[in-house]
């Protein structure tokens, strides 16, 4: 694939398809929605509003450094604080598919239509790839960020036309046009991370103090595996608890499960073969976590499993 010709037909295709228009997009500060934020800024510059949603689903401090990271390339990014919003919509929902829907509507039907028009903007711009549209026309999970693909006409729902200049990449193919476009290996190279981020790896209801849970375990493992070469590596926090003691004191405690994965495109995973020292320092330091007494490593391979818990 030629991403030089890749990168200046995408430009050109967003400058012609968005005109005089304004734009807007979401940034997350993964590959995907970094490398469509470049793309739309040198196509657009200034008409082109980049927004990065605080949902409270986000890691450790992520929010400010992902706005530090674009400063540093002269793009300005908005810190929008919807925390409230989404841990309401989240509240009470157990099934999996409920909350991937909850986020999406708090996302899309909620917070971005009201951005959209306080801005003016009637295009979003989208990093959907090739591999969320094959999953989701599959059946096999419905990504977030699928819209059109499941026949929603974003128009007539939202009220803004969505732009899509990654849906022929794979995530491969993504990371080189990155590196290409002069995104630092902190972008270019980050580690995957879902759309409706953490609620993917709570089990169970999202509330605040079991994202707490999953968001210090998250910097743990994200820490020790930094060096590890993996695909992906993750902490989900399971609905069940287990008894433990603590303190001399029988204690009925949460459990963290460890996912360390290779792939090449997340559609198949095995299991990464971690040094037992390894595993052993990231379980001491899991289980130092208020109220958790379990870290179990997950050795299922997709399939039949999925990378995420939700
Ligand atoms: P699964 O869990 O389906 O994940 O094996 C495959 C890859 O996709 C990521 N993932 C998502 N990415 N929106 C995204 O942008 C989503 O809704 C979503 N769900 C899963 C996951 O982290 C893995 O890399």
């Amino acid at each position: 694939m030629d991403y030089k010709k890749f990168i200046e037909e995408q430009i050109t295709h967003i400058k012609q398809t968005v005109g005089k228009a304004k734009a807007i997009n979401a940034l997350s500060g993964g590959v995907d929605s970094s490398l469509v934020t470049m793309l739309g800024h040198r196509a657009l510059g200034d008409r082109l509003r980049t927004v990065f949603v605080d949902s409270a689903l986000m890691r450790e401090g992520e929010p400010q450094r992902v706005a530090e990271i674009f400063a540093d390339l002269g793009i300005t990014v908005e810190l929008i604080d919807a925390r409230e919003e989404f841990l309401s919509a989240l509240a009470g929902l157990t099934d999996p598919e409920e909350k991937r829907q909850a986020v999406t509507d708090t996302f899309y039907s909620k917070l971005f239509s009201r951005l959209v028009k306080q801005s003016g903007a009637t295009f979003l711009l989208h990093g959907t790839i090739l591999t969320d549209i094959e999953e989701t026309v599959a059946g096999i999970k419905r990504q977030h960020n699928i819209l059109a693909q499941l026949g929603i006409d974003t128009e007539a729902a939202y009220g803004y036309s969505v732009i899509e200049p990654l849906k022929t990449l794979r995530k491969d193919d993504v990371r080189k046009v990155a590196k290409l476009l002069e995104l630092p290996p902190e972008i270019s190279q980050r580690i995957p991370f879902p759309g409706p981020a953490l609620a993917t790896r709570i089990v169970g209801e999202v509330t605040p103090e079991r994202l707490e849970t999953v968001r210090t375990a998250t910097t743990i493992v994200e820490e020790e595996l930094a060096d590890s070469g993996a695909f992906q590596y993750l902490a989900v926090l399971l609905n069940d608890r287990a008894t433990g003691i603590r303190d001399n004191k029988r204690q009925f405690g949460q459990i963290i499960v460890l996912r360390c994965i290779e792939s090449i495109d997340a559609r198949t995973a095995t299991v990464t073969q971690l040094p037992w020292e390894k595993l052993n320092r990231i379980c001491q330091r899991i289980i130092q976590i208020e109220g958790v007494n379990r870290c179990l490593y997950d050795l299922t391979p997709k399939p039949p499993a999925t990378i995420e818990y939700i």
